[in-house]
């Protein structure tokens, strides 16, 4: 592939200074499909979705579209929604379950499993003689849960998903293993277009503490954010005990530990099983925002899971669901699923204001000037720490250090290198 910038330039993660063509280059672009979208492991879907044999939902890798289907003897696979024949999206819902999809164009069937089941005149025009054993769809090389989280790479040489997933598993656990049962998607997913670059939303998500104050000004008056389901976070400030985890290989969360919880609330009726989960410190971490690299982004305060889709250096799909303790109550729930509606949605008076600035750091970045002049992350430079009681290494709540792990990642994932020549996790 010709590029248009070198990518070793790109990315000084020790200044704290990234390049703008990371946001904008199209060459850059593409190669991102091929490095990072086509290599890493990406959220595909939540096993809640998908409980029965047959059932369905439909998923990007990057921009391949992706069938995660249970099939009838209950295993999870994934496939490109593409059929073999002449290319027809194979299956058109978003979710449902089925023992066979058949596609629309000429009618080639696919069962549950993938494999190729019937092909319309396959005596009268194929005289019997299509190898239908070569021509099921394709499928993901490689797809693994994390505790409900269905994960899919469509390299077969990448590490293992907890291998991939390294510390960032002990930072999930406080999402998804907080109760017995685990954790559950409600209601359906939302989504919509944002014209901007998806790094932006990931980089965010993993450590942009900073912008809360600021961005975020006028609608936390309006709506506190805050759940019944996760309590308060500190956001926007440096307490002492408050810091942001790179736990290597790209992923970061910001933390809050020794959360308090109100008498009689749900977070302090389910602490002594969230401690028997996870332990007395993580079950009193508040994990605020995070982002498993490349673009699968958590957020705590409103128990929002989301996957920003690369659509172009200029666009993204933003994919959002609201993700609850199974074994909550309805109340819990309902009140989750209306914070959710209110504060991080398409019509969400917390998340509008975001999607306005990721749109607009991009169409000002598309200018011929403003492209050679540098982004600025030095924030906290210098003030990492590695500690004894959190993995990974820590930086000040309110700092870059997880935005500068990121990149280095992204950095190292684009040059091209295996996945043996690199390494497992890198101070951000
Ligand atoms: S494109 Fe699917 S059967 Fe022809
Ligand atoms: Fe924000």
């Amino acid at each position: 592939m010709s590029l248009s910038v070198d990518v070793g330039n790109l990315v000084n993660a020790e200044r704290g200074s990234i390049d703008r063509a990371v946001f904008i280059d199209k060459g850059l672009y593409e190669l991102e499909l091929e490095r990072i979208f086509a290599r890493c492991w990406l959220y595909l879907a939540h096993e809640s979705q998908i409980p029965n044999p047959g059932d369905f939902v439909s998923a990007y890798i990057g921009e391949d579209p992706i069938l995660v289907v249970r099939d009838s003897r209950g295993k999870i696979g994934a496939f490109l929604n593409t059929c073999r024949h002449r290319g027809m999206r194979v299956c058109r819902a978003d979710q449902g379950n089925a023992a066979a999809f058949t596609c629309t164009y000429h009618g080639w069937t696919y069962g549950n499993d993938g494999k190729l089941v019937g092909v319309p005149g396959y005596k009268e025009y194929y005289y019997e003689e299509l190898d239908m054993e070569q021509w099921g769809l394709v499928p993901v090389a490689q797809v693994d849960s994390y505790k409900g989280l269905i994960f899919g790479t469509f390299d077969p040489t990448a590490p293992s998903l907890l291998e991939y997933l390294g510390d960032m598993a002990y930072y999930l656990d406080i999402f998804v293993d907080r109760r017995d049962g685990g954790s559950e998607i409600i209601g359906g997913v939302h989504k919509w277009i944002i014209p901007g670059n998806w790094k932006l939303a990931s980089e965010n998500f993993i450590g942009d503490s900073y912008h809360f104050p600021i961005t975020h000004a006028s609608s936390t008056k309006v709506r506190p954010f805050t759940g019944s389901a996760t309590g308060q976070t500190r956001i926007g400030r440096n307490d002492p005990k408050d810091f942001s985890a790179s736990p290597g290989n790209g992923h970061g969360m910001m933390m809050n530990p020794d959360r308090e919880d109100p008498p009689g609330s749900y977070l302090s009726e389910i602490l002594p099983e969230m401690e028997r989960h996870l332990g007395p410190a993580r079950a009193r971490l508040s994990a605020s925002a995070g982002t498993v690299f490349p673009n699968f982004s958590t957020l705590w305060g409103t128990s929002t899971i989301r996957v920003w889709h690369p659509r172009g250096p200029d666009k993204m799909e933003v994919w959002s669901w609201c993700i609850v303790d199974k074994a909550a109550p309805a109340e819990i729930k309902n009140d989750t699923r209306v914070q959710c509606l209110q504060t991080f949605s398409p019509g969400g008076i917390t998340e509008e204001a975001d999607g306005e600035n990721w749109s607009q750091v991009t169409a000002s970045t598309r200018g011929h000037v403003a492209r050679s002049y540098t982004f600025n992350y030095e924030m906290g430079l210098g003030h990492e720490r590695v500690s004894e009681e959190f993995p990974g290494w820590l930086g000040p709540r309110v700092s870059e250090h997880n935005q500068r792990g990121f990149y280095r990642r992204w950095a190292e994932v684009m040059s091209g290198k295996s996945w043996s020549g690199m390494l497992p996790g890198q101070p951000g």
